[in-house]
């Protein structure tokens, strides 16, 4: 087990496309270090490129109270190759930080609800459907493995700022 070192914006790792994962006994270790990583952070999601690993895993969790339609806990979830689909055009606003882009947060436009399709830690597949919070950061996360990072999302840049600013004059769920 080791917390890893997490790449900020500007590390080329974070702009390429990740390799997708051949053999998912091959990444438990990697799955292990980043769950400890992801709980030494305090986020609630974690894609592989972060921590310098270009291959296609995500871990997310989403803790209580801050899903908006499952109040229970979420455990972390490790996805292996995930790909999303959105259910209907619908989208919604809504505040993300980044571990990568520490300090700062952004107004993004996300689709309200996704299916997910991956393979789990023992290589069979699962799928299911998101929406909500969680379905913000599988969007999010996913979104790693292709490169992209949330300012790149977002379309009004005037909502792109300091926490500690945004937090004082913003309240936290307001989008
Ligand atoms: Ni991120």
């Amino acid at each position: 087990m080791a917390i890893l070192k997490i790449a900020r914006m500007g590390h080329p790792v974070l702009l390429e496309r990740a390799a997708d994962v051949v053999d998912v006994t091959a990444v438990r270790g990697l799955v292990r270090d980043m769950a400890e990583t992801l709980v030494d952070s305090g986020g609630i999601g974690l894609a592989a490129p972060q921590v310098h690993h270009s291959l296609r895993v995500i871990l997310v969790s989403v803790p209580a109270g801050r899903a908006e339609d499952d109040e229970s806990e979420t455990p972390i979830t490790a996805l292996i190759n995930p790909v999303l689909t959105p259910v209907g055009e619908e989208q919604v606003i809504g505040w993300e930080g980044c571990l990568s882009i520490p300090g700062l947060r952004g107004a993004v436009p996300r689709f309200q609800a996704v299916e997910f399709k991956a393979l789990n830690l023992n290589g069979e597949p699962m799928s299911g459907q998101a929406r909500g919070m969680m379905a913000r950061v599988l969007q999010h996360e996913v979104d790693h493995l292709d490169g992209i990072l949330y300012p790149m999302r977002m379309k009004d840049h005037s909502r792109f700022g300091f926490d500690e600013e945004i937090g004082r004059y913003t309240r936290k769920q307001e989008a």
